[in-house]
């Protein structure tokens, strides 16, 4: 079973859509394992988006997470990395589809609500990088047998 890692941004936070998030992957059936509202230090923020580090929008990148409480997640399901991406929508909310996060809510390419791990390499590395071990909660969902 896959687990990915998923984040409201602050622009998600604030404008009230934690609950309406959490729901469409709840509702999808993937199971919430650890969740934390929590800010973002400068250390962690760079740490996260390394890769971008040498783009020209890495400084509007850290400044933007850093700005405010984000809501950080794992998801556990089946192809729960690719379908969690697909809910999500594309990078740029001009060109997501409605009926996706991002399509529906999403404004720019910065501030597009939510954040999800691309592979299961950068999946198990943001896992490690927001979570500890003994804050991820393990437990049956006895509804899981009608859905896998
Ligand atoms: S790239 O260059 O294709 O690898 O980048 P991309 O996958 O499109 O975006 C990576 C993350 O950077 C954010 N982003 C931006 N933030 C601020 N300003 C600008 N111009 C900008 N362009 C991209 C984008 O929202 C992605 O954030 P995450 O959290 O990974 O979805």
């Amino acid at each position: 079973m896959e687990r990915t890692f998923l984040m409201v941004k602050p622009d998600g936070v604030q404008r009230g859509l934690i609950g309406e998030i959490v729901s469409r992957f709840e509702k999808k059936g993937f199971k919430l394992i650890a969740a934390k509202l929590m800010t973002v230090s400068r250390e962690l923020a760079e740490a996260h988006y390394a890769e971008h580090r040498e783009k020209p929008f890495f400084e509007e990148l850290v400044g933007f997470i850093t700005s405010g409480p984000v809501f950080a997640m794992i998801w556990e399901g089946e192809n729960v990395i690719s379908v969690a991406r697909q809910m999500m929508g594309k990078t740029n909310p001009a060109d997501a589809a409605p009926g996706t996060i991002r399509g529906d809510y999403g404004i720019s390419v910065g501030m597009n609500i939510i954040h999800g791990s691309d592979s299961p390499e950068s999946a198990e590395r943001e896992i490690k990088l927001w979570f500890r071990e003994q804050d991820q909660i393990s437990y049956e969902k006895t509804i899981d047998r009608w859905i896998y």
